[in-house]
């Protein structure tokens, strides 16, 4: 049989996949139903129909031995530098984490994703759900891994992001210093390494990517899988397709994709993506949740469009910004309640002496302040904030 590619077939995945060549598939997502022992179903878009899939069983042991035949196939389609991605939640991770660790050996399991949103609803009697988990198991232990790296978190100490480590005499980590006993500054270091837990927002009710499908994931989750354990060309495929979400994301990010899924519906709904693609995007992953956690609520007002880190933990400094300019890191100030621009500039220019060559903005949200006598050196210029503009014209 040729390998099939670009394509969404109905039908059992367990007979679709023993029709498939071994050692075809570079990824497997699967989101099949969680045990939840319900009818899950949803009104279309168009408000005109339902879609629907059952996720009813006689008991644990029936799930089971139906999704221990269907991983067994998956393995066997799987290259041998493939990954298998498992898409759970609380009503059977546990039991399908045994089931994947036969199958795959427990030497190939990577990682438990936890991916996690913010859902508001009633939870009378134990804790709100805010997270599902994604198995992550490979063929090999040569395996597709396309390292990701994003914002440091909002409590790193700056120096830790500026400067290199080094192990002292007793094995402790301490900053690198030159041989003149100055600190040795880091390259650039992009980001930190992406963790295993993931905060993705859940499809809002009137996200434009929506289709009203039951259980519908988001583009957004599913592109980040496919960048980690893909390639561009690599054939992607999903044996319990739905509204055909990875396959989407799968064809938005250049890869080769198959979908399968046993509902008519969800076929129809798949290949209706395919042809026309919309992908919802999410200020919360653009601008990194730090941006929303920074302590002072002005920096993003003053600074949202910039691109900025929040420093945390610094007696001079507010925040970096993302882009170098002449390749020299931006410090910013904010000027604090009834702080006198020389002090505040006097604390911005004692922090950036350890930072290298640098450049600092110190923001005046009161003109008043001694604005006019104030000394700053070459590297540090002041700029006034809108509030001070709009009181100078109409105050
Ligand atoms: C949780 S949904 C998938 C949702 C999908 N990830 C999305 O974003 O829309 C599970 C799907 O598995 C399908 N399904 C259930 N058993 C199946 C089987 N044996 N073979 C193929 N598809 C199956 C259901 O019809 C349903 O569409």
């Amino acid at each position: 049989m040729t390998q099939k590619k670009d394509y969404v077939i109905l039908g059992d995945c367990l007979e679709i996949l023993s029709d498939l060549p071994e050692s075809s598939a570079d990824l497997v997502y699967m989101d099949p139903p969680f045990f939840t022992q319900k009818k899950q179903s949803l009104v279309a878009k168009n408000g005109d129909s339902t879609f629907s899939f059952e996720d009813k069983w006689f008991g644990q042991s029936e799930y089971i031995s139906y999704m221990k035949q269907r991983l067994d196939l998956c393995s066997r389609v799987l290259k041998e530098t493939g990954s298998l991605f498992l898409h759970c939640d609380k009503n059977a991770s546990h039991v399908l984490r045994l089931v994947c660790e036969e199958i795959f050996g427990r030497r190939n399991f990577r990682s438990e994703i936890v991916w996690t949103y913010k859902r508001w609803s009633n939870s009378a009697k134990s804790l709100l759900p805010n997270h599902q988990t994604i198995l992550y198991f490979t063929r090999s232990n040569k395996f597709t891994f396309n390292r990701q790296l994003v914002d440091y978190a909002p409590t790193t100490n700056i120096d830790q992001i500026l400067q290199n480590r080094a192990k002292d005499s007793r094995n402790k980590a301490v900053y690198a210093r030159n041989g003149d006993g100055s600190l040795v500054a880091a390259g650039d270091k992009q980001g930190v390494p992406l963790g295993d837990v993931w905060e993705i927002p859940f499809l809002n009710p009137k996200a434009k990517e929506r289709v009203g499908y039951p259980t519908q994931k988001p583009i957004l989750l599913l592109e980040r899988i496919i960048k980690l354990a893909s390639n561009k060309g690599d054939l992607v495929l999903d044996p319990f397709c739905g509204s055909g979400t990875t396959l989407v994301a799968a064809k938005l990010l250049g890869r080769g994709y198959l979908g399968i899924d046993q509902s008519p519906d969800a076929v129809a709904l798949s290949e209706d993506r395919l042809r026309n693609s919309v992908k919802t995007s999410s200020n919360l992953l653009k601008k990194g949740s730090a941006s929303y956690n920074s302590s002072d609520h002005r920096l993003n007002a003053v600074l949202s469009t910039v691109g900025f880190t929040p420093i945390q933990r610094n007696k001079g400094l507010d925040a970096l910004l993302k882009n170098k300019v002449d390749g020299k890191y931006v410090f910013v100030r904010l000027q604090k309640e009834q702080e006198a621009v020389q002090d505040g500039v006097n604390l911005m220019v004692k922090a950036m002496e350890s930072k290298g060559d640098c450049e600092g903005v110190y923001i005046v949200f009161e003109q008043g302040n001694g604005i006019f006598d104030t000394k700053t050196p070459e590297n540090v210029r002041l700029i006034f904030s809108p509030a001070v503009k709009i009181n100078e014209m109409f105050c």
